[in-house]
């Protein structure tokens, strides 16, 4: 199934391929590796809004983890900016991952991220203009 196919929210920001070395004991791929990508992909985001072309993450307001990454899987993060305050933007990431031996795609975690524009001395600087 292609992504077009998918009730995705978002632009893509971050593909990659779940490794052995990302596992937690269960043989899953270990949540934290997850949410880094997540973290990474909105940070893109964020960095396109931000007047300086910085921006650092200063909360998560929610995280769901739906289903189990599996070693292989193709794991893809999609972004899309939700909120413009005046330093500060939020930015909701689900992913998405494809098995190329099952055919299958799954939902596996959607969260909301909090970046803040700033500035080269670390201080909340003001977002770009445009609205997009
Ligand atoms: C992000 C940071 C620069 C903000 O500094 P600050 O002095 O708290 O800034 P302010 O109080 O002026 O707030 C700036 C903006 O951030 C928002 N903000 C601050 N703390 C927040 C929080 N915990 N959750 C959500 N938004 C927050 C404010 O609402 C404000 O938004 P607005 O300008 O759109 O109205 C500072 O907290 C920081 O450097 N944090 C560490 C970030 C980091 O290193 N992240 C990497 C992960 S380790």
């Amino acid at each position: 199934m292609s992504t077009s196919e998918l009730p995705i929210t978002g632009e893509l920001v971050m593909k990659t391929i779940a490794m052995p070395a990302d596992t937690n004991a269960n043989g899953d791929i270990f949540g934290g590796w997850v949410l880094s990508q997540m973290d990474l992909g909105g940070g893109i985001v964020a960095k396109a809004h931000s007047s300086t072309g910085r921006a650092v993450t200063v909360s998560i307001d929610s995280m769901a983890f739906i289903n189990p990454v599996k070693v292989g899987d193709v794991v893809s993060c999609f972004a899309q900016l939700i909120h413009r305050g005046r330093t500060s933007m939020k930015i909701q990431i689900e992913t998405w991952t494809y098995s190329y031996i099952s055919k299958e795609s799954k939902h596996v975690t959607h969260g909301i991220f909090t970046y803040v524009a700033i500035d080269e001395n670390g201080k909340p600087c003001q977002l770009t203009n445009d609205e997009k």
